[in-house]
Order: structure tokens, then C-alpha cells, then sequence
């Protein structure tokens, strides 16, 4: 368990978002149940939409949807602007050198399904290494268990330290002779964020390409794939306040451009024969099938939202409140409440797993439902973190652009009130 002691200086609530005016952009958070007012602490799961979203999907579904890549007729054509002009502003949100990088998926874990399949199984053969982390969710983690039980590949994992980051005393033995370092940049359950910089710069050493899951990372910081220096990155549309269905995947033009097709059928193809077929080029290649055509139009917008707020005031906005709401449930269930990852909120994101003693996390999500505070209880698609951690599951509160301190206060009442309901507060 990592100390939760917290500085002096913490910022507490000062934050230089407008949190208030952030809340009524998002419609379903003026919901309330039983006269209660909604505090949404799962967006870690996925965030809520601000209306700028769904108005965005709303207007092209109402006056310019159809088919993409296909039809000649007016809104056709509309829709396949509305398509790849949505890809153009997603690759500029996330520093693409061109949108041929940009590959449109399902979601995260089909873009790292897509790597696996295309780029792993074309390159790599048995013995050959694999290095993941222990704090990997089950999307970077089960591709490559089906690998490693297919052909025989090797995974090396980089252990979790004792204050939760993680230990990278032996990374140069793990890289060595490597081929792929797959990591996450941020943790969906402690809220660790990996060094990358030093994680890329040390698997390009050792002659290894990296793969980010950037998943936890695109909704939180401002992201540069160029400048991160990553070879492959994948991300999520329903995280960062887009809509389910999408997901991306990022890559530099020419490892995208040596690697097979992923799935075949309509659209991935330039000609297709009785007795052949030949790929499309990019980004189209990975594409087969109708894509998420509305979806997109969905994430541009909520890339657009997300960047209007500002990176910089969105980080700050969560450091402030991850510092307030460690401090809060710390000071308010003392022993009573274990909170895991990192200590210093300024280094770890604002996703706060904890256990409340004597109280099972499904139960506690149970009763903070009661006065409808959200939070999700389970092992969160990371078992083997769990394991690790010596837990079957936890609860978990994830803090985004709309929470606030009076958020984290209902929460402390909440978990303070279910403490003394199982009687041991
Ligand atoms: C770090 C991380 N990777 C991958 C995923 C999977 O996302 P999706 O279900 O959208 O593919 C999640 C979702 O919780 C996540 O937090």
C-alpha cells in the first residue's frame, strides 16, 4: 500500500477550470436519483459527452449520413468528408505527421488486437520476447498470452515497485533482445504513469518498437505521438468525453505501411479477384467493413471540447483534486480505507482504487449508489494485478473535467456512512 500522506502545500481546490460551467455542458450530470444529484466518479471507465458531442452526431446523422468510400451522390460524399476530415482533425489532436496514420478501430483493444495480428504475427517467431508490464489491462495483455500460446513467444513483464510505480532496476535485462515493449502510459487501476520517455528511449536501444496504450492518457494530457517517440499508439473514443465504437490506432507511415492487412472484407482492398486480392493503401488497409462513421464525427468534436478546455488546466485541475481527495478520505476513514498507487498526486492520475475495511467493493459501490455516487467495484480487466496486490477487486473513484471538491465530499460522506452502516466505522 503507498502512503497517502499528503504535502502541506497541497493546491486543495484551487483549480483553473470552471468546473460549474464544465457540468452544464454535460447533460446527463443534471440527472438526479430520488432527488439526488448525480456524482459521476467513473470516468475511467468512460466519460459522460458534452452536449457540443452529441449535437456534433446528431446534426450529421439528421442531414448528412450515408455510407462512406462509396456512393457519387451529395450527401455520399458529404458523409465521406465528414468521415476523413474527422480522421484530419483527430490526427492533428494527437501530433500525426499525416492522417494515413490514423487508423480508425473499434476501440483500444481492437487496435492492439490489430498490432498483434498484423505486425505480431507476421514478425514474430518462437522465442522471440515480448516485454509488458504488470499493471497492463487485460487489452495489452491477452493478445499477447494468445501469441505467446500460438507461437511460442516469450512475454517478460516489468514488476510493480513497492510504492507502486514501476521497478525498473532490470530493465535493460528485459529489452535485451526484445522486440516489442507494449505498455500502458497511465494505469487504469493505481493511477501509476510509466516514465515513458525513458521506457521508449531504452526499447529503441535495445532494438525493440514500442506500443503505447494510451488509453488512460489521450483524455487527461495533450498528446504528441511524433514527439513521444513511440512507434505504434492506441487510444479509446468513449474515455475521452467521444462516443463507444471508436478507438484508434496510431503508427509511424512506414511500420503501418510493412505490416499485413487485419481483417478482410469491403474497403481494405484495391482489387479484389476470383483468385486474389490486393490491399488498400492507408489507412484504409486496416478498415475493413463500414466504418464508425458517426463515431468519428463524435471524437473530432470531443477532441475539439477536450483541447478548448486546455491540457495544461486539465492536468492542473486534476492534480489539485486528486491531492484534495486523497487528503479528504484519508483524514475522514483513516485506517479504515486503503487507498493503492502512487503517493504524490502530481505523479500519478486521478484514478483512486481503494478498499474499505471490513466492506466487499462491490458492496460499497452498492450503497454509494444509494446516494447516487457512481463508482465501479471489480478487478477492473487487470487480474493479474490484483493478484499482485493481494485483492480480488476493489472500488474505484476516477476524477475528470466535471468532479469537484463538493464530488469528493459526497463521496467521504458516502464511504463514511457505509463504514459505520457495516459497523466497523
Ligand atoms: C489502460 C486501458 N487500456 C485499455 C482499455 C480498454 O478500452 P476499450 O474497452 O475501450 O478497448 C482500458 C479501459 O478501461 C484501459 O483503461
Amino acid at each position: 500500500m503507498a502512503d497517502v500522506s499528503l504535502a502541506p502545500t497541497d493546491p486543495c481546490a484551487r483549480t483553473p477550470l470552471d468546473v460549474a460551467s464544465i457540468r452544464a455542458d454535460f447533460p446527463l450530470l443534471a440527472r438526479t436519483i430520488e432527488g439526488k444529484r448525480l456524482v459521476y466518479l467513473d470516468s475511467a471507465a468512460s466519460a459522460q459527452k458534452p452536449r457540443r458531442v452529441l449535437d456534433a452526431m446528431r446534426a450529421f446523422e439528421e442531414t448528412s449520413y450515408a455510407n462512406v468510400h462509396r456512393g457519387v451522390y451529395r450527401i455520399a460524399v458529404e458523409a465521406t468528408d465528414a468521415y476523413e476530415g474527422a480522421r484530419r482533425r483527430i490526427a492533428g489532436h494527437i501530433g500525426a505527421n499525416s492522417e494515413r496514420e490514423v487508423v480508425i478501430t473499434k476501440n483500444v483493444t481492437e487496435a492492439i488486437n490489430l498490432v498483434a495480428h498484423s505486425w505480431g504475427r507476421s514478425q514474430l517467431h518462437e522465442g522471440d520476447a515480448v516485454v509488458l508490464s504488470e499493471i497492463e489491462h487485460h487489452a495489452n495483455l491477452v493478445p499477447w498470452l494468445m501469441l505467446a500460446e500460438e507461437r511460442g513467444i516469450e512475454l517478460r513483464f516489468i514488476p510493480l515497485a513497492e510504492d507502486h510505480t514501476l521497478d525498473l532496476t532490470d530493465l535493460d535485462r528485459l529489452l535485451d533482445g526484445a522486440k516489442l515493449l507494449s505498455i500502458t502510459a497511465k494505469s487504469n487501476v493505481l493511477g501509476t504513469v510509466p516514465p515513458l520517455r525513458r521506457l521508449i528511449d531504452a526499447a529503441h536501444d535495445a532494438g525493440a518498437l514500442v506500443l503505447v496504450d494510451g488509453a488512460q492518457h489521450v483524455p487527461h494530457k495533450a498528446t504528441d505521438v511524433v514527439a513521444l517517440g513511440a512507434d505504434l499508439f492506441a487510444f479509446t473514443g468513449h474515455k475521452c468525453v467521444g462516443p463507444t465504437g471508436i478507438g484508434v490506432l496510431w503508427g509511424r507511415e512506414e511500420l503501418l505501411d510493412s505490416m499485413p492487412a487485419f481483417l478482410g472484407g469491403g474497403d481494405m482492398i484495391r482489387d479484389v479477384r476470383l483468385d486474389g486480392w490486393t490491399p488498400n493503401e492507408l489507412p484504409w488497409k486496416f478498415e475493413a467493413g463500414t466504418p464508425p462513421i458517426t463515431q468519428a464525427v463524435g471524437l473530432a468534436a470531443a477532441l475539439d471540447y477536450l483541447a478548448e478546455l486546455g491540457f495544461d488546466a486539465i492536468a492542473e485541475h486534476e492534480v489539485a483534486l486528486t491531492a484534495y481527495a486523497m487528503r479528504t478520505l484519508t483524514e475522514r476513514l483513516g485506517d479504515r480505507i486503503r487507498i493503492h498507487g502512487p503517493a504524490e498526486p502530481a505523479e500519478r492520475a486521478g484514478v483512486l482504487s481503494f478498499e474499505l475495511e471490513g466492506v466487499h467493493p462491490h458492496d460499497v459501490s452498492q450503497i454509494l449508489d444509494e446516494r447516487a455516487v457512481c463508482v465501479r467495484a471489480g478487478h477492473h480487466c487487470a487480474k493479474p494485478l490484483m493478484r499482485k496486490l493481494g485483492v480480488g477487486a476493489t472500488a474505484r473513484a476516477s476524477l475528470y473535467v466535471y468532479n469537484d471538491t463538493d464530488d469528493v465530499d459526497e463521496l467521504a460522506d458516502a464511504l463514511e456512512a457505509t463504514s459505520t452502516f457495516f459497523g466497523t466505522g
